[in-house]
């Protein structure tokens, strides 16, 4: 059997009359950039948050770095993350100009580990940038607590997590800005890059809407901008999408409940956390092998049975060859946690398109490896 890592074309196949009706509209409509569909997708992402405004931008990294420069975050200051995280979050950071600052993740859902953060803060700290990883928010309650009591602004990184809740919060509730990734494999992903901030905060509207577009709202007028914007053609594919997430989500939620139902009894492997009360919708499901030297072994065992397992992420930001490039970083304490998520994870296919024979072969085969192993 082979087991894909990916199950975009599935989706596509799926939904193809909705996603081709939408595509249709805009090439008809003549208005490819900056048009209705575009407007009207950001509404509706808007209005799935619950939250004021959205705003489409090129990819979920511009998406980082256009929120931290409108609230005027730059050189001399300090943005705390983590650095077992897909790299872009620490790339924002440092093409806003700003300092990389590192802390450790928690050891059970690798998000950023709210108590080793006050020991990062200086006066240089503007803002705290937690990643909601493989699906499953941060503890954003801690997170916001210690922003209020030190006047600092927090950005969630939300390219994995579009749909989750905390217990008790939902994401963008807590945060000045909430910035997400509508890249292929996404949970909501379209057929190439895109991107969106979402947030309630006027002055991050206002100023993301005028940079993405050469730092122009009215025709031929202009200040200092970039072009940074999520094409009409990309917003009626992910609006066609989004009718669909929650229901995929939760797609994704059984299957991973198959997946730790069928390795429960494994020894070798440590499975996913769910916090009590959050609602982890599994952008990845990662397990990571007790002893950092069987995770290559296991690996490419999978790979031999034609499974295509990978792995988030195995290079940690600051492991890294060449780590920081001249750029300013600062790693606050150790990070055991974070060295050993990179050192031990394997993600194993997960979509909503995936069968559940597909999940029963792939728990055969992590435990057949677990047989030889020893
Ligand atoms: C955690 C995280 N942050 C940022 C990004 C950057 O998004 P993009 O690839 O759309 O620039 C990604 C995704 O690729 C991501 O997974």
């Amino acid at each position: 059997m082979k087991v894909e890592f990916y199950g975009h074309v599935r989706q596509y196949r799926n939904i193809q009359a909705e996603i081709d009706a939408h595509m249709r509209e805009v090439l008809e409509s003549g208005q490819y950039v900056m048009g209705p569909v575009l407007s009207r997708f950001e509404k509706q992402l808007a209005g799935y948050h619950g939250m004021k405004h959205a705003i489409g931008v090129g990819n979920g990294t511009d998406a980082l770095w256009l929120a931290f420069m409108a609230l005027g975050i730059g050189p001399g200051d300090e943005c705390i993350t983590t650095t077992n995280t897909f790299f872009a979050t620490a790339e924002a950071i440092w093409i806003a100009g700003a300092t990389a600052v590192f802390v450790d993740s928690d050891a059970r859902t690798n998000c950023i580990d709210p108590s080793r953060i006050e020991a990062a803060i200086t006066p240089k700290t503007r803002a705290l940038v937690p990643v909601h990883l493989y699906g499953q928010c941060a503890d954003m309650k801690a997170i916001r607590r210690i922003a209020d009591k030190h006047g600092l602004f927090v950005i969630e990184d939300n390219a994995q997590a579009l749909g989750a809740r905390g217990d008790g919060f939902r994401i963008g509730e807590l945060s000045d800005a909430v910035c997400t990734s509508f890249i292929i494999q996404k949970n909501l992903g379209t057929f190439g890059d895109g991107g969106a901030i979402i947030t309630n905060n006027e002055k991050v509207d206002r100023e993301v809407r005028r940079l993405r577009n050469h730092g122009s709202v009215k025709r031929s007028c202009h200040s200092f901008g970039f072009n940074s914007r999520l094409d009409d053609l990309h917003a009626g594919v992910l609006s066609a999408k989004l009718k669909h997430l929650d229901e995929w989500n939760d797609r994704r939620r059984e299957l991973a409940a198959r997946y730790t139902a069928g390795l429960a009894n494994a020894k070798s492997v440590t499975l996913p956390y769910e916090m009590p009360g959050y609602r982890h919708i599994f952008h990845l499901y990662v397990i990571e092998t007790s002893r950092p030297e069987h995770r290559d072994p296991l690996l490419a065992f999978l790979n031999e049975n034609g499974i295509d397992a990978k792995c988030h992420y195995p290079i940690a930001i600051h492991q890294q060859e060449g780590y920081p490039w001249g750029k300013q970083a600062r790693i606050v304490g150790s990070l055991p946690n974070s060295e050993r998520n990179a050192a031990c994870c394997v993600s194993l296919p997960m979509y909503p398109e995936l069968t559940e024979q597909e999940v029963d072969y792939t728990v055969e085969k992590v435990l057949a490896w677990e047989k030889r192993a020893g």
